[in-house]
């Protein structure tokens, strides 16, 4: 299944103010929200729809629903930056919860939590900004995929090709949204360019904010 790298100005704009390193994490939310709605606009595009009618003030008009079956899933914690985008585009989105921590040396996710509403035969769009080595969306899929989705869509805000690369070796049918595909991976699994820290600068726990000032 395909990568598709959102290249509309806005996405683009939006993720350079992401990027930047002196945007706050007050800023960073709101952004991070905004650039989600822009991606999941493109992950939904193939998701079926039911034809309907309604009656305008005139007449009746023909007119398409997107169908209820759709799930969220974020991965804990940064994908909670991309729930809230989901959440009001699809007031009726059952959510779950995936929560994995990488570990910084061998770079593997470990599970700490794990609720999902029921997936099978559902769409599942599945959240997490930062798609570095891989690790942490590949266990994610396998995870939801053992409860028989109709598909599983992977929507993220930066892409490094070692992530891509496993996606596609371990869950080739999971196709990935994403606002770039950035160079390569530091030796730490930090994206290059890359954001830095998704969650850190999203809760502002990058270290050196509680840090006091040099004098
Ligand atoms: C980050 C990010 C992804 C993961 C990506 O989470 O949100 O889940 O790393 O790396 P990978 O592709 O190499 O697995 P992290 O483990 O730092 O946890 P956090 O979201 O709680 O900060
Ligand atoms: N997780 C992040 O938050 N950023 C990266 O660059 C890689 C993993």
């Amino acid at each position: 299944m395909g990568l598709t790298v959102a290249d509309h100005p806005l996405a683009q704009h939006l993720l350079t103010q992401l990027r930047d390193v002196q945007t706050p994490p007050p800023l960073f939310r709101t952004i991070a929200k905004r650039l989600t709605i822009a991606l999941v606009l493109e992950a939904v595009r193939g998701l079926p729809s039911v034809r309907v009618e309604v009656e305008t003030p005139l007449e009746r008009a023909p007119g398409r629903t997107i169908s209820p079956d759709l799930v969220a899933v974020a991965i804990l914690r940064a994908g909670l930056g991309m729930l809230e985008a989901v959440t009001e585009l699809f007031p009726e989105v059952s959510v779950g919860y995936i929560g994995l921590e990488r570990d910084d040396v061998t770079l593997q996710p470990t599970s700490y939590y794990e609720k999902l509403p029921p997936v099978e035969g559902r769409h599942v769009l599945l959240l997490d900004p930062m798609l570095a080595t891989g690790g942490s969306a590949a266990r994610a899929c396998s995870s939801i995929k053992t409860k028989g989705p109709a598909q599983v869509l992977f929507v993220c805000v930066v892409a490094a090709p070692q992530g891509v690369a496993r996606m596609q070796r371990d869950h080739p049918e999971v196709p990935i949204f994403t606002a770039a595909l950035d160079r390569d991976l530091t030796e730490n699994g930090y994206i290059l360019p890359g954001l830095g820290d998704f969650g850190d600068r999203l809760y502002g726990t990058e270290p050196h904010l509680g840090a006091p000032p040099n004098r």
